[in-house]
């Protein structure tokens, strides 16, 4: 795992951002796979002024996202079709019949979580994965239990997912209690990882994602066995990760 330690979360945003940008300029037509959250924000931000000012293109790019609320329709403020639009799609030169995110309203949801897998297939795979971490550890809505899971499933979100995402809905009653997810198989098989994280309430998490045993009881700990994973985090996400602050 490379490690770089960022003063802050805007200068996270940037490194992250440029990372990105110089994955779409060796590969125009490369395969993003692309996280919601708070965290990303800032780098999707960041993106938007390199299209505008570099004329980053993204035209011939594709992107698949991580997870999507089940029951939330992409008109739905909080679902990630929304948070996506919002975000990014709207403000860059992306072709939306190139970007995918599972449906949360489909009422075939084992069709539509094999169809998901098969679409990463044909695109040939993820070129870069864009990661956030949970608090619990989890990547997309991979959350700890007692298996990696391979392929797009649904999954039941963990209490403390629930309370840590309650800040974007009205209320915690509000707040799905499932959603589906991309599975570890298409996350492993990206060619490279880019982890993000921010903030001291993400250090927990980050040790013991790298400092620690894998198990499936911290889903971010599989990554230990990618061959090309970078993680871009502020010096307050950083403050448990004592083997890696060397560099
Ligand atoms: P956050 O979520 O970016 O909102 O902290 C990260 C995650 O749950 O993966």
């Amino acid at each position: 795992m490379k490690l770089f330690q960022t003063a802050d979360y805007d200068s996270m945003s940037r490194k992250a951002a440029d990372f990105i940008a110089a994955q779409i300029i060796l590969k125009p037509d490369c395969v993003l796979g692309l996280a919601t959250g708070s965290t990303p924000i800032g780098t999707y931000q960041n993106l938007i002024d390199l299209y505008i000012s570099d004329h980053l293109d993204f035209s011939r790019v594709k992107t698949v996202n991580l997870d999507e609320y089940r029951g939330l329709s992409g008109d739905d403020v909080n679902s990630y079709h929304y948070y996506m639009k919002e975000n990014l799609f709207q403000f860059i030169n992306i072709n939306p019949d190139n970007t995918y995110i599972p449906d949360g309203t489909d009422p075939e949801p084992e069709e539509m979580c094999a169809r998901y897998d098969r679409i990463i297939s044909r695109l040939g795979g993820i070129d870069l994965q864009i990661l956030g971490i949970g608090r619990n550890g989890h990547i997309g809505f991979n959350e700890p239990g007692d298996v990696f899971h391979v392929n797009t499933h649904c999954v039941d979100l963990a209490r403390r997912t629930i309370r840590d995402n309650r800040r974007f809905f009205p209320c915690e009653a509000d707040v799905p209690r499932q959603a589906y997810t991309m599975g570890m198989g298409a996350i492993m098989n990206a060619k490279k990882i880019l982890l993000l994280a921010s903030g001291k309430e993400k250090a927990p998490a980050l040790h013991k994602a790298f400092c620690q045993p894998v198990s499936p009881r911290v889903p971010a700990s599989i990554l230990q066995l990618h061959p090309d994973v970078t993680v871009i985090a502020d010096f307050k996400a950083c403050e448990e990760l004592a083997p890696f602050l060397k560099n």
